[in-house]
């Protein structure tokens, strides 16, 4: 049913807002702003366009704002943007996020199953999957109450796969899409979970007008997929004509044409640049070049503690170039960053403990009175992210499989020096980076210490050309443009 009021032209849906609320005893609410591509995105078509963001409450702070609000925020806690935040049962909650989209669609599209043992689709998998049902038409009713006729409605992720076709259910007069910042699942591999969730969950992004991805890869994974679950028709127009090469994919079902689009979002350099000059930065600067010692070499990452990341064989790749190449001792420091990510999941939990004990290790075989070969940091803190950006030699980037990586992106950006980028074939930031960069086999550890010995021998001329190639295909599309772009192709103008 359409509101009273006239309704938004735009609405973006997410399960992550850009704002969340920390309660104290007292019973205050105290609002923290987020990051990322889709606030900076949303923020190019300005608040007189009157879009509405529609997210999940995901703790116990946002579900009381989201209560008191009982609609919209205080726009001063979000920025301006008009957001409303949905008060979703705390048990569909964390069915829905922890238990289907974290536990299972992120480990199909990752391939992080370990096969002989998982996944295991029961009861329990059912009654999980009854609440993300649950949680993906909480976001539809809400989405089709807020929205004007014919507004564009675009959702976000692998948490809403079921909302566009339950908002055209809803509201056939929206144009609706889908965007997914994971890679695709292989059909082989899509084809774990049962047929018909497999089956719902492609005819879910189906139902909106279009679909958008990262990569051609992760793109034509989904026409397969449909093509193979479904028997759905994949057309492209333009293009060779011989499968590969460029054009646009578009798939049918049952009459209906979802086009699929490609949109590599790229990192923001304007707000990266200025951003890594303020003082909280030069502090942190100081005290990680303290932290180093003088006259060498940084090989840094910055990562949640994210099983996808790879951390684990990073760790062993640096203990392997350690043992290979002595001359490297007292010469060279790992400043690797990993910071905390879905603790509620014991095999999150479990793999931060593996990343600290490999580091301790690490540091306890090699190190000397003088030198620590890891610094590991744990606690997030985006400014002392960036100064590593700005004193990195070397950046490592070797995720099993990653959507994008934007750190792939925004390091050369901010780099000071110049640094050489090892980085994974697997993460999506390889088609637009890979011909600058020292690409890796991200299960290859040996050969992911030979790139980082490369790496760290590459002459500074090389290293300080190769960056500026890499910061210029990096900045192609920042997120401003990202989002206007999908906003256009969707709404034709
Ligand atoms: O695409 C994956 C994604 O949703 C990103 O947008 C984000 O970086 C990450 O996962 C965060 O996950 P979470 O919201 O579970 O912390």
């Amino acid at each position: 049913m359409v509101s009273e009021r006239a309704g938004a032209q735009v609405l973006v849906a997410s399960n992550r807002g850009p704002v969340s609320y920390a309660l104290d005893e007292k019973g205050a609410l105290t609002a923290r702003r987020g990051g990322g591509g889709l606030v900076s995105g949303l923020s190019a078509i300005g608040p007189d366009a009157g879009a509405v963001w529609v997210c999940a409450a995901l703790g116990d702070g946002d579900r009381e704002a989201a209560r008191r609000a009982g609609g919209r925020l205080d726009t001063e806690d979000t920025g301006g943007q008009q957001v409303r935040m949905l008060d979703i049962p705390a048990d569909v909650f964390g069915d829905a996020y922890n238990g289907i989209a974290n536990s299972v669609l992120w480990f199909v599209h990752h391939l992080l199953y370990q096969t002989p043992l998982e996944p295991v689709f029961d009861d329990g998998f059912r009654a999980q999957w009854a609440s993300y049902e649950a949680y993906n038409a909480a976001f539809a009713d809400a989405l089709a109450q807020e929205a004007a006729p014919g507004a564009a409605v675009l959702v976000q992720d692998y948490h809403l796969t079921l909302v566009p076709g339950m908002l055209r259910e809803r509201r056939p007069d929206l144009r609706i899409s889908h965007f997914s910042h994971t890679p695709w699942a292989p059909v082989d591999t899509f084809r774990m979970l049962p047929d018909d969730v497999a089956a719902q969950v492609l005819l879910g992004v189906l139902g909106g007008d279009r679909a958008g991805f990262l990569t051609r890869r992760w793109a034509e994974a989904f026409a397969d997929c449909c093509r193979t679950v479904l028997g759905a028709e994949v057309t492209r127009e333009g293009g060779d004509g011989n499968g590969d090469g460029a054009g646009e994919l578009s798939v049918t079902y049952e009459g209906r044409t979802t086009r699929l689009g490609v949109h590599g979002l790229g990192a923001d350099a304007e707000f990266l640049r200025e951003r890594a000059h303020r003082p909280d930065v030069d502090e942190r600067l100081a005290a990680l070049r303290e932290q180093i010692g003088p006259g060498r070499r940084t090989i840094v990452r910055v990562d949640r503690t994210e099983l996808s990341k790879n951390i684990v064989r990073g760790l062993l790749a640096y203990r392997r170039l350690l043992a290979g190449h002595p001359q490297w001792h007292g010469r060279v420091v790992h400043v690797a960053f990993a910071y905390p990510s879905r603790q509620d999941l014991s095999v999150y939990r479990d793999y931060t403990a593996r990343v600290g004990q490999l580091a301790d290790a690490i540091n306890s075989e090699y190190g000397t009175p003088d030198w620590q070969p890891v610094v590991l940091h744990v606690k997030d803190d985006f400014a002392r992210s960036l100064a590593a950006y700005r004193l990195a030699d070397v950046a490592l980037v070797n995720p099993v499989r990653d959507g994008m990586n934007l750190v792939a992106k925004e390091v050369p950006v901010v780099s000071e020096r110049g640094c050489a980028l090892v980085l994974s074939r697997e993460a999506g930031a390889y088609e637009e980076l890979r011909e600058d960069a020292i690409t890796v086999n991200p299960y290859d550890v040996n050969g992911t210490a030979r790139a980082l010995h490369e790496a760290l021998s590459m002459e500074d001329g090389e290293r300080a050309e190769r960056t500026k190639r890499l910061a210029a295909a990096a900045t192609v599309l920042p997120p401003a443009q990202w989002f206007l772009d999908q906003l256009h192709a969707l709404t034709g103008s």
